[in-house]
């Protein structure tokens, strides 16, 4: 069955798991269009604004945070666990000087709503426009936080991507569940 039109609450549960076991992949494009996805571990899909919306944490020194302000968009690609390798490359390497996509053998997929393309291997893939950003306030941190995630410094801008369009291929979505 080919890659269909969902809504961005199906498949939560199995988004989550993948999210927080091998991770997602947020694809930006840099300056020169080059689609580069970076892993993350950490994200909030939920309703903002009254908009589907997710929220995605991105620490200033990742080549990605230059792709974002370039870009102001993104997608969400959520593999499966078969590509447990890819998450775990795509969130050691950087973009500066790795074609992540072509090394690891990716396919793009064209968005229908923005400009950064989705990944054909991921099973859910959401198309996001950025619409707020803000950087975490360190002050503000309950400190066990501080001190367990922040040992250098380098806290997160926060990006806010209203999903305009979210797509899945229902023969993958089951490889999302190990
Ligand atoms: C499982 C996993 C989850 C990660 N989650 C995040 C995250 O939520 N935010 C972040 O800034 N970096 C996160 N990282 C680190 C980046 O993915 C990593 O630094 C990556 O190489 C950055 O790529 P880039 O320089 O091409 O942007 C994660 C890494 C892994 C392995």
């Amino acid at each position: 069955m080919p890659r269909q039109e969902t809504h961005f609450t199906d498949h939560y549960a199995e988004v989550c798991k993948a999210l927080g076991d091998w991770g997602a992949l947020l694809l930006s494009l840099d300056a020169n269009g080059k689609p580069n996805p970076m892993t993350i571990g950490w994200g909030s899909l939920g309703i903002v604004w009254s908009r589907p919306m997710w929220v995605v944490l991105v620490r200033p020194s990742r080549y990605t945070y230059g792709c974002l302000e370039e870009t102001g968009d993104f997608t969400v690609n959520v593999p499966p666990a078969a590509l447990d390798d890819v998450a775990m490359f795509c969130g050691t390497v950087s973009g500066r000087d790795h074609d992540k996509i072509a090394e690891k053998g990716l396919t793009v997929l064209p968005s229908e709503t923005i400009r950064s393309p989705g990944i054909v291997e991921c099973p859910i893939i959401y198309e996001c426009k950025v619409v707020q950003k803000t950087d975490v306030v360190p002050e503000a941190f309950d400190p066990r936080i501080t001190q367990q995630c922040y040992p250098q410094g380098d806290f997160h801008r926060v990006y806010f991507g209203e999903v305009l369009r979210t797509t899945a291929d229902p023969a993958g979505v089951p490889t999302l569940l190990r």
